[in-house]
């Protein structure tokens, strides 16, 4: 399946009343499985979540703890960056290469790796006992 696809599909199920701003997020994990999530907007604005951490809720209820490509689409007028707390909750499964597809509704399309995105991100390795 291809992973932007699943985001842009899935985006028409956001609920976000309160910023209009409807975001779709798809992840797949190294064997296959494709993970779908929507931002869920909340009358008591800080208790909204992103649409990366439905998707992150969903891999994980069904048992997978690695992810292997990220995508991320909104109607925006330019391709849709995690925010910073989403990039640390999909570094905790997916290494520095993994690949995270931004896109616009538009069509227009930004292409960076969980690295770039993160750099000198706080990993488990830094709680590993010496
Ligand atoms: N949002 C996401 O779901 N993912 C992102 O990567 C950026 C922002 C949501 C949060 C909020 O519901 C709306 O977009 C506006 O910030």
């Amino acid at each position: 399946m291809d992973l932007l696809s699943a985001a842009r599909d899935v985006r028409e199920m956001a609920y976000a009343p309160y910023s209009n701003f409807k975001v779709g997020a798809a992840i797949r994990t190294p064997s296959g499985e494709v993970f779908q999530g929507v931002n869920v907007e909340n009358v008591a604005y800080p208790e909204g979540t992103c649409a990366e951490a439905g998707a992150i809720a969903a891999m994980v209820a069904a048992g997978y703890t690695e992810i292997a490509e990220v995508a991320v689409i909104a109607d925006a007028p330019l391709p849709v960056t995690p925010c910073g707390g989403c990039r640390q909750k999909l570094r905790e499964f997916a290494k520095s290469d993994v690949k995270v597809t931004m896109a616009t509704t538009a069509g227009e399309t930004l292409v960076m790796t969980m690295g770039e995105l993160l750099p000198g991100a706080f990993t488990q390795e830094h709680i590993d006992e010496g």
